[in-house]
């Protein structure tokens, strides 16, 4: 058949179906993934680190604003923790994917993550923070979108999707700045 030999033109299939069947332990990881599994596993781990930092910093944002009495804004940052808190099980079930451990350890969490976790101020300081945070994630997720690239294009396009929901956030709150401002 025009397929198969086709087939067989590129891919080796017997020696495909040999290396299947060892190391079955490692699931989805198959003996050519060509990055560092361990470095992979690790960049993931810190984009966790950083997604649970959101989620902790909306929440504590979405209570405060809930007391300044602006519901718009808290409905805003709860809308954002959840999105958050999506993107926190993404990567953690792609970490055990790959054959790592998701690292939820509260005691490193705040010096793996990228972004801060800041301080409770007004209305319009707790929105920049939150804008500035999720700049940075921004800016990250484009340039792990970069690292894990043509290689693995699984958790690229995870990250690709992640990065969007960022944008998102940013220009909500880009819009939110310039509404309260102006109150
Ligand atoms: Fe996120
Ligand atoms: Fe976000």
């Amino acid at each position: 058949m025009k397929t198969n030999q086709s087939t067989e033109s590129l891919i080796n299939i017997s020696e495909v179906r040999k290396n299947a069947m060892q190391s079955l332990a490692q699931g989805a990881v198959t003996d050519d993934y060509p990055l560092n599994l361990k470095e992979a596993c690790l960049l993931l781990n810190n984009a966790l680190a950083s997604e649970i930092l959101c989620v902790l910093r909306y929440r504590h944002h979405q209570i405060a604003a809930k007391g300044i009495d602006f519901p718009q804004v808290a409905a805003e940052f709860k809308e954002h923790a959840l999105s958050e808190e999506m993107h926190v099980m993404m990567i953690a079930e792609r970490i055990n994917q790959l054959g790592g451990d998701a690292d939820f350890n509260p005691v490193s969490i705040a010096q793996r993550s990228a972004t801060e976790y800041g301080q409770v101020g007004d209305l319009l300081s707790m929105i920049k923070d939150d804008l500035i945070a999720e700049r940075v994630a921004i800016d990250v997720y484009r340039k792990l979108v970069q690292w894990f690239g043509a290689g693995d294009p699984t958790t690229r396009r995870m990250l690709e999707g992640i990065l969007e929901d960022e944008e998102k956030h940013a220009n909500e709150l880009c819009d939110l700045l310039t509404k309260v401002s102006r109150h």
